[in-house]
């Protein structure tokens, strides 16, 4: 089966084309096309992703993407023959508030041979719903002109099943598992009884980790995204000389449920800063100080709570991902679980397959296509949630 997918639920802009074969007990995955834009250096000016310059920008993106990725997958195809008014119609009418996104499509596609794919899978949810709308009202045109299914994929389905894409080794993953899901958007602990089947057993009431991260950076005068940042300071090594002096919470550490909370800690670090150091600038040492305290403080917790959440399952694999896995001491923290926990498999996807991308969305959409035969047939209506949660 050869899949389309595209992902527009945050800054990154990314469309793939994949094949994938054989059961859901033995899927294979081979990458025919892969483009992806990372928008990371427009939001940097501004401190953060801001939702309505992320919607412009993914509908600037997804021609030149898609047109990429189809290329590279040797599906760009020139004829003579054109699509018909009355499918330009349709399309038009979808694309109605996505502004210039139908002129360009109809410029690329009109003389472009229907390309050898059988469903699209396109993210609609979490995440911005502005940016989700893009990626949806796009999909669902290439579905028109095309005449192929299009499928809503939850974005957090799509980081689960990226360990299946690329990950740190080849391990067969046995369930039930337990997947720790760690982003710039979400904190959340899933029992993950099969594929398709998921129970949220645990997540952040406030912030998200990699939001508390990028948070705790500006207050440090460092960049977004803040994760990498806080973290090349956190593996500095102190002068002899110096003692560490922040102290932060481990917030919900000694919680009776699965639940976090990151927003205190952010907090704390404010109120650090203001009472010992008011206004001045913070030196680099007094920055690496919090950088690693704040880091200490995120490993202490999510270590405990992957600890309580394996104790209360009888998961035989452990996924961790999202972006914050990127981190090369959550990441080696994590590893070192499968000492205490002889036997537990533990999947972690490779860097490039933590953070967002299309490729993990095409995965998701095998899965649902297998499970949900129906969705080949008949057309589902695909409307962005923002909020969307796993089940
Ligand atoms: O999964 P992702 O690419 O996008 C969302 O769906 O949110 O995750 C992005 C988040 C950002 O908050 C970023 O600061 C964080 O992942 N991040 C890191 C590191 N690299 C990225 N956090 C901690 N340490 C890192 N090395
Ligand atoms: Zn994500």
């Amino acid at each position: 089966m050869k899949i389309l997918s595209i992902e527009t639920s945050c800054d990154e802009t990314a469309v793939s084309i994949i094949e994938a074969k054989e059961k859901k007990e033995s899927p294979s995955f081979s990458i025919l096309g892969n483009a992806l834009f990372s928008q990371i250096d427009i939001h940097k000016e501004y401190g953060g992703v801001y939702p309505m310059l992320a919607k412009r920008e993914h509908g600037k993106n997804l021609p030149h993407l898609l047109t990429r990725a189809l290329a590279e997958a040797s599906m760009f195809n020139k004829t003579d023959a054109q699509y018909s008014e009355n499918i330009w119609k349709d399309v038009k009418e979808i694309l109605s508030r996505e502004e210039g996104l139908y002129e360009s499509l109809r410029e690329i596609f009109n003389n472009i041979d229907k390309p050898d794919i059988d469903v699209i899978g396109v993210t609609s949810g979490p995440g911005l719903a502005p940016a989700l709308w893009v990626g949806i009202s796009c999909a669902v045109a290439l579905g028109k002109i095309w005449n192929i299914p299009v499928v809503p994929i939850n974005h957090m389905e799509g980081h689960i099943v990226s360990v299946l894409m690329e990950s740190m080794d080849d391990k067969p993953i046995e369930f039930p598992a337990l997947a720790l899901l760690i982003s710039g958007g979400h904190t959340e602990l899933v029992e993950v009884k099969d594929w398709g089947q998921y129970k949220i057993l645990g997540e952040t009431l406030d912030d998200a980790v990699g939001e508390a991260y990028d948070k705790t950076a500006r207050m440090l005068c460092l960049p977004y995204p803040g994760g990498p940042e806080i973290s090349k300071l956190a593996e500095e090594t102190f002068s002899p000389e110096y003692h560490r002096l922040a102290k932060f919470p481990r917030p919900m550490i000694h919680s009776n449920n699965l639940n976090f909370s990151f927003s205190g800690l952010k907090t704390s670090v404010l109120y650090h800063i203001r009472d010992k150091y008011g206004n001045r600038e913070l030196l680099h040492e007094e920055k690496v100080d919090i950088a690693k305290e704040f880091e200490d403080s995120v490993v202490d917790v999510l270590l405990s709570k992957t600890r309580k959440a394996l104790d209360q399952t009888t998961a035989k694999t452990l996924i961790v991902a999202g972006g914050v896995i990127a981190n090369k001491r959550i990441r080696s923290e994590i590893v070192n679980l499968e000492r205490e926990y002889p036997g537990l498999i533990i999947k972690i996807p490779t860097n490039k397959m933590s953070t967002d991308n299309a490729l993990m969305i095409a995965c998701a959409t095998y899965f649902n296509v297998l499970l949900h035969p129906d969705l080949m047939h008949g057309s589902v209506k695909i409307t962005a949630d923002g909020n969307l949660k796993l089940k």
